[in-house]
């Protein structure tokens, strides 16, 4: 139980990613709060953790509503008695040819994957300054951060300016013992991907993707609980890349053109 004692914050946790997260830090022994707009789906959630025997609280909030979302972190870490970790998954996205996007949608999409990942760090981040905790804060952004992929204006310069704000964090919070990091992941088979990736746009990613299949919300999870771990002290401003291979490859001549 190598998080026993410690209390968690996962945001966007009712459903795909967020879930399998706050289930990972819950199975090695986090008290958690999860934070969902998903009123009842987050609830479930909370529930079923606790069924298994773990402590988790389910926290109802739109993180849209920017002014309520560092008073919620901040009473999340009262109600836990302390908060040692913050995992910003909470996030949307959308697909639109470039000369179809609307500043409309840059505003929906910066102020949930940017704004508010933002406003949570900062709460997290002065209450372990203020109680001397040397955290951790996680952030979930995203392949579509790393490198240019058509359709993705918004939510990949949303996921961009995260792993910027991450290396931001990470430079001044470094003093205090906090790390902050990123996990950008590739296509992860979850009810977001669902939404958006048609036949052809799953085809598209199974060619560049060097493993050739789509991740499982749990292989984040794996990344988030080594990036949590007292045994990555000294890993931060770090983006984890678990995408099967797709932001380190180039050019994918089959092989057989190589003999
Ligand atoms: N699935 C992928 O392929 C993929 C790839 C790269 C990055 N990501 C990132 O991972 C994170 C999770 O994605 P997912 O695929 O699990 O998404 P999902 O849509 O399956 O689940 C997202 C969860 O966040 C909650 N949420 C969304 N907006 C919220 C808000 N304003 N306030 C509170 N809760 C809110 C939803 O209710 C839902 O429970 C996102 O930040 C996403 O950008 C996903």
């Amino acid at each position: 139980m190598p998080l026993r004692g410690k209390r968690a914050v996962v945001t966007g946790a009712a459903a795909g990613i967020g879930r399998a997260i706050a289930e990972r830090l819950a199975r090695a022994g986090a008290s958690l709060t999860l934070i969902d707009r998903a009123g009842d789906a987050v609830e479930g959630a909370a529930g079923a953790l606790r069924a298994q025997g773990a402590q988790a609280r389910a926290m109802v909030l739109d993180m849209a509503e920017l002014a309520a979302v560092e008073p919620a972190i901040r009473r999340a870490a009262e109600l836990m008695g302390g908060l040692e970790i913050l995992v910003n998954n909470a996030g949307i996205a959308a697909q639109k040819p470039f000369l179809e996007h609307e500043l409309g949608d840059f505003e929906r999409i910066y102020r949930i994957n940017v704004m508010a990942l933002f406003a949570a760090s900062r709460a997290a981040a002065a209450w372990m300054v203020e109680h001397n905790v040397p955290g951790r804060i996680v952030n979930i952004a995203s392949v579509a951060g790393l490198r240019g992929s058509t359709g993705r204006a918004a939510y990949g310069s949303s996921k961009a300016a995260v792993i910027n704000l991450t290396q931001v964090a990470a430079q001044e919070l470094a003093p205090h013992g906090i790390t902050v990091n990123a996990v950008a992941p590739g296509p992860i088979e979850t009810d977001m991907v669902r939404a958006v990736h048609t036949e052809r746009t799953r085809a598209g990613w199974l060619r560049e993707v060097p493993m050739g299949r789509y991740g499982e919300p749990t292989d984040i999870a794996e990344a988030v609980a080594y990036l949590v771990s007292d045994g990555a002290g000294y890993v931060t401003g770090h983006v984890l890349a678990v995408d099967g291979g797709f932001a380190a490859s180039g050019l994918l001549i089959p092989l057989e053109d190589l003999r």
